[in-house]
This record gives C-alpha cells, structure tokens and sequence, in this order.
C-alpha cells in the first residue's frame, strides 16, 4: 500500500510571521495525523525554513523546500545547496516546478542534477512532471510526461528511485481553478506508472507515489484521491490557509482505496 503524501507548496508568499502563524495553526489542526495513513509535508519560501522547522519540531508535519541547487558549496549567487536545506531540517525538496521550467530555465537535465544532489543528501525529492494546455490541445500529453518522467529520472538506479516522489501538475490546471478531472488525473497517473515500470521494474513502479496539482481543494479532494493511481496532492493556493490545508489532509486521510 503507498502511503497518501499531500505537499503545501507555498510558492513566493508569507513573511517570516506569517509563515509561523500558518504553520502554528496547522500543527493545532493536525496533531492527531495518523503516520500509518498519510503524510503531510510544508513547503515555506527558503527564508521561513528555519522557524517553520522551528515550530514543527515536535509534531508529524514535515518539511520541504521548493528548488534547490546541485552542487554542495561555490561561488553560484543566489543559490541554495542541499546540505544547506538539510540544515534547515528539509526531508524534501520539490524539483522541476513547472513554474521553475517556465520562468528559470529549468530543463530536464537541470531536473535531473538536482534529483541526484538531493538523493545524495537524503533529501526526498518531489519530482513534477506535467503538459501544458497547447500540449494536451496538441494531443501530446503523453509524449511530454514520457519525455520529463524518462529525461528527468535518466541514470537513477532502483535504489535511489524508491525515495523519490512523483508529482503530476498539467500546468492549464495550477492557479487557474480548473482541476483536472478525476478521469484526467488518473489517465495521466497510470501513463507516468506505466511509464516507471518500463524504466524499473513493475514492483518499485507500484510503490511510487505520485501526487496530483493543480487547483486542488477541499471540495475536489476525494474525488481525486480515490482514483487508484492518486497518492497524494501537491497543493498550491490552498495550502496557504489553515482550514483549506488540514481539511484537504484530513479528506485524504480518510479515502481508503
Ligand atoms: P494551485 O493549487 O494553486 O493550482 O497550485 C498547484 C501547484 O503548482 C502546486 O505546486
């Protein structure tokens, strides 16, 4: 059985105070979080890691950053190393963000350095894969889900590949309120696993979980989750509010599949 992960990428929003005050009101909500049944993961800016880690130290809510860079240490401005981020008690990192493709140039060979650094680290590292609208308008979602899944996991052995989580994010669906349909998300969820199973064997593919984003709420929660091949959100804009986030855990946690 895979184990239902729900991520809150906070993306560029909260202040240090604000960031406390979310993860404060999270850790009230969620302190009864069944470990057997799920996993909930924050994911602050890099400049709250350090006391949203701070004040979830004594509860099951972990931690995770939002990119990170794949070398230890050096003269790159502006960049953050994974030792770095271990040091501020990340257990994840999320990698490959399609905003980061979009607006920073990430490729699939920058996705895939920074999947080993993270390995190498003992981060977790919260792949995302996902087409856009001219993609799936072009009928080319699956060629795009191969081509990240394949190029962005290429040289990581079975081992390594155990660790990682997959997440799917169409990128027509994040912050623009369309969700894909519980029928798209698990279309796209079976191609990523079939996917993963040609590339290392059937039973580490079964045991990889991937998460679906994209304007995930409470309301559209269940019917997400239920799908077979959905274990786990990656959840932007409604992970910023207490309520949305513990409501959209406690949903998951619920679904018995
Ligand atoms: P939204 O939930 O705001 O659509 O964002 C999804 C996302 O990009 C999570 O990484």
């Amino acid at each position: 059985m895979r184990k239902t992960i729900i991520a809150g990428n906070w993306k560029m929003y909260k202040t240090i105070t604000e960031a406390i005050e979310l993860a404060n009101g999270l850790k009230r909500e969620l302190f009864e979080l069944d470990l057997q049944r799920i996993e909930a993961v924050l994911c602050p800016p890099y400049t709250a890691l350090s006391e949203v880690s701070e004040v979830i130290t004594d509860s099951t809510i972990q931690l995770g950053a939002q990119d990170v860079f794949w070398l230890d240490e050096g003269a790159f401005t502006g960049e953050v190393s994974p030792k770095m981020l271990k040091d501020c008690g990340c257990g994840f990192v999320i990698i490959g963000h399609s905003e980061r493709r979009q607006y920073f140039a990430e490729t699939n060979d920058t996705v895939n350095k920074k999947i080993k650094a993270a390995l190498k680290h003992g981060l977790t590292p919260i792949v995302c894969v996902g087409e856009t609208l001219a993609e799936r308008e072009g009928g080319k979602t699956f060629s795009v889900l191969e081509d990240h899944v394949r190029n962005g996991l290429k040289e990581i052995d079975g081992e390594d590949f155990a660790k990682i989580v997959v997440a799917y994010e169409p990128v027509w669906a994040i912050g623009t309120g369309k969700t894909a349909t519980p029928a798209q998300a698990q279309e796209a969820h079976k191609y990523i696993r079939e996917t993963l199973s040609a590339m290392f064997g059937a039973d580490l593919a079964q045991g990889c979980r991937i998460q679906y984003g994209g304007s995930v709420k409470p309301e559209n929660t269940r019917e997400l989750m239920i799908q077979p091949d959905v274990d786990g959100a990656l959840v932007g804009g409604a992970s910023l509010s207490v309520q949305s986030f513990a409501a959209i855990v406690r949903t998951a946690a619920e679904v018995k599949k």
